[in-house]
């Protein structure tokens, strides 16, 4: 496994539109390893694959302690109404935005075999999932 390097603002490839994971091989199984360890490197609460240079719908999400969630193609349906909160970014450094997210949703997503499941999250996951899709989207908190 390696720590990969995390692209920050202005890089143009984070403005990108990320694609459909299709292929769920060695190559791909390998990027979420990188992920992981990046993530637990820089203590971040996400990473989208957009933030290490692919532009793939993945994304590793902190559940709490030392579990963390591997998430290909995921798709995040809100409940309930959204609200303002404090969000950061690894890839804009030092700047935290007010933001309007759902609270509590289910995610859909495929795990790194192809398997769909499903997951219902509140709060600090709830409101990552909706950041990473927006990274997916080529989409900045700022
Ligand atoms: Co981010």
């Amino acid at each position: 496994m390696a720590v990969l390097g995390i692209l920050t603002s202005p890089d143009e490839i984070l403005g990108k539109v990320s694609k459909p994971v299709e292929a769920f091989d060695e190559r791909l199984h390998r990027l979420l390893d990188d992920m992981r360890e990046t993530l637990i490197k820089a203590g971040g609460a996400g990473l989208a694959a957009v933030q290490v240079g692919y532009l793939m719908r993945v994304c590793v999400i902190w559940m709490g302690g030392k579990e963390y969630t591997e998430m290909i193609n995921p798709e995040f349906k809100g409940i309930g109404n959204q609200r303002k909160g404090n969000e950061g970014c690894l890839s804009v450094p030092g700047v935290t935005v007010r933001m309007m997210r759902h609270r509590e949703g289910v995610v859909s997503f495929q795990d790194r075999y192809g398997n769909w499941t499903e997951l219902q999250l509140t709060n600090l996951q709830a409101v990552c999932v909706q950041h990473e899709i927006d990274h997916m989207q080529g989409v900045l908190i700022a």
